[in-house]
């Protein structure tokens, strides 16, 4: 794999008292993640020279019409075309009955052209929806969001060679990466155990070898836990909820949030914070991703990291006479 060159950009300011102090890092999610998808475009290239006329195919299936959504896929849709992947969107009216949803996704699995199959959520439909029974539905090798259970077992005993990692946490272990620092024996700590983001993230680190704590509403001492951490990444949906000063000095901080708050300076009313407060994080932080920014693109950038994979797998079948 290419090795990425890092891109942080070193802050410093003139601390108060005329000393000079460092303040951290930034770590930029737009660079890192605009370098994996240029050489994802190359990958897609050299593909194409072994088997003429092939493109990675990826289909994001929505049900209804979210803004939020929609959003969210044309960002991929765009990312997607930009690398050469051949992108489509199918999108199922909010009347569709989960029984529609399920028959949509079993023909998809069986589309030899199709490697990666994306479920948009939340699901917008009129019908009562069980997600965990759609995602599930998704075949292994084309669940490029690393949803299913399947994936998500093979990732929590370590089989990270032989399983889709899902795309957020995949995202913080790289902007880890570019930090330079490493995983490997230090304290992390995770804030939030959601399917998508926490649960996952604390699979990653521990098996990259860390001394991992998993935080959620019902800790009793989040200050306390936080202030151990080397490494901390939060996906709470919480604004701005960790303050500078329950940091450790110099530690990593990834910041998965997206939170709208109110804003009047702003034309759109509101503007988007993390769930980190960054002024003071900042502060004290060795490292930190910002918010627009940090790990929103890399998102991204590991979905189409995950299609290509998928894709590659699939010419390799073939290859072997498959
Ligand atoms: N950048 C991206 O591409 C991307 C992708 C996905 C999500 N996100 C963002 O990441 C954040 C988390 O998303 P999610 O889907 O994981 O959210 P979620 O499903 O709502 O999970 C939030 C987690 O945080 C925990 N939590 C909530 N309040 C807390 C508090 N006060 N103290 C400690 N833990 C608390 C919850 O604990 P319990 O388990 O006890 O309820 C839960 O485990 C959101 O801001 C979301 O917008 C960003
Ligand atoms: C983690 O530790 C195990 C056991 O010593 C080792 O085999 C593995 O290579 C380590 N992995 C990483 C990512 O450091
Ligand atoms: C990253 O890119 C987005 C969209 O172009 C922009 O809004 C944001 O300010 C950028 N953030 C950083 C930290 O470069």
């Amino acid at each position: 794999m290419m090795s990425l060159v890092c891109l942080s950009l070193r802050l410093r300011a003139a601390g108060c008292h005329g000393s000079r102090r460092s303040v951290a890092t930034v770590v930029s999610g737009n660079k890192t993640a605009s370098l994996v998808r240029q050489r994802l475009q190359m990958e897609v290239q050299e593909m194409r020279s072994v088997l003429s006329g092939f493109r990675p195919g990826l289909l994001v299936l929505q049900v209804g019409d979210r803004a939020d959504s929609n959003l969210y896929i044309s960002a991929k849709l765009r990312a997607a075309a930009q690398i050469g992947i051949d992108a489509k969107h199918l999108r199922l009216p909010s009347s569709a009955t989960q029984d529609q949803v399920l028959q949509s996704v079993l023909s998809i699995n069986a589309d030899p052209a199709v490697h990666g199959l994306i479920v948009q959520l939340p699901l917008d439909s009129v019908n009562p929806m069980d997600p965990e029974r759609i995602t599930n539905a998704v075949s292994p090798e084309k669940d490029v969001d690393g949803l299913s259970c399947i994936n998500a077992g093979k990732l929590s005993r370590g089989d990270l060679k032989d399983c889709f990692i899902p795309c957020t946490p995949n995202g913080c272990m790289e902007l880890i990466r570019q930090t330079g620092v490493s995983v490997a024996g230090k304290q992390a700590v995770v804030i939030g155990r959601s399917k998508i983001v926490g649960a996952p993230m604390h699979d990653l680190l521990l098996w990259s070898n860390a001394t991992v704590t998993t935080c959620h509403s019902k800790t009793l001492d989040l200050p306390e836990q936080v202030g151990r951490a080397d490494i901390l990444v939060v996906g709470a949906g919480r604004a701005e909820m960790v303050r500078g000063d329950w940091l450790k000095e110099g530690a990593v901080v990834i910041d998965c949030g997206i939170n709208h708050i109110p804003d009047e300076r702003k034309l759109s009313g509101h503007r988007v914070v993390g769930d980190v407060h960054f002024a003071s994080a900042s502060q004290r932080a060795g490292f930190i991703t910002p918010v627009p920014g940090g790990v929103g693109p890399m998102t991204v950038a590991m979905l189409m990291e995950n299609t290509v994979q998928s894709a590659r797998h699939f010419l390799l079948k073939i290859q072997a006479g498959g």
